[in-house]
């Protein structure tokens, strides 16, 4: 099962991912490339360093978002993946984008969705005074984290907790899912029979 993943930022469920392919744990998936939306991530660097190809398919350079998204398109396309990652991705993709990889777009988001969408997933839950949040990883369709749920693990708040604490605390559960889910996936399995 090939994978192309993208990032905007640390990379750290990539770095996950990359490791479980790495160990011989994450059987069947096979990593084609790693690519961000913009220049100088770690997500990229981590890649890089692992040996994968990466790419960048800058947001600025681009006058209009269509044209963005075409790129991206197009250069994920190149790779001929079975599913596109979205680990991190902080940008909406485009109506091409969602058709060229309807079904097989997967994300992941430190949130149990529907509840919590958006950029701060995190902090929202947090100001929200929930108890307890999580993560999801679902099939990403043309709006903000929206789309078919695959799985989702919750995490408890604990008194004192910040933005950062809970998302560290969320990350761990979040790292396992993914790789729980794309496993199953290579293994023909639907993440959702549990
Ligand atoms: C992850 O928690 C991911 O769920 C979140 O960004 C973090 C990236 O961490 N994505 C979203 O909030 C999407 N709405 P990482 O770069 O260290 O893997």
């Amino acid at each position: 099962m090939r994978i192309v993943v993208l990032v905007s930022g640390s990379g750290s469920n990539l770095q996950a991912v990359i490791d479980a392919v790495a160990e011989g744990s994450l059987e069947g998936v096979e990593i084609a490339a790693v690519g961000a939306d913009k220049h100088g991530t770690y997500g990229v660097e981590r890649a890089a360093a692992a040996g994968y190809e990466t790419f960048v398919v800058n947001f600025k350079d681009y006058a209009v978002r269509d044209e963005w998204n075409h790129a991206l398109t197009a250069k994920c396309l190149s790779y001929a993946p079975d599913y596109v990652v979205s680990s991190g991705f902080m940008r909406i993709v485009g109506e091409e984008f969602v058709n060229a990889f309807d079904g097989t777009y997967l994300n992941t988001h430190p949130a149990l969705l529907p509840s919590f969408p958006g950029a701060h997933g995190v902090r929202d839950a947090l100001a929200y005074g929930v108890k307890v949040t999580g993560c999801t990883v679902h099939i990403a369709d043309a709006g903000v984290d929206t789309g078919p749920i695959l799985a989702q693990a919750a995490v408890e708040v604990l008194p004192g907790d910040t933005a950062e604490s809970l998302h560290e605390r969320i990350k761990v559960q979040e790292r396992a899912l993914l790789i729980r889910v794309l496993g199953q996936l290579a293994a023909g399995r639907d993440p959702r029979d549990g």
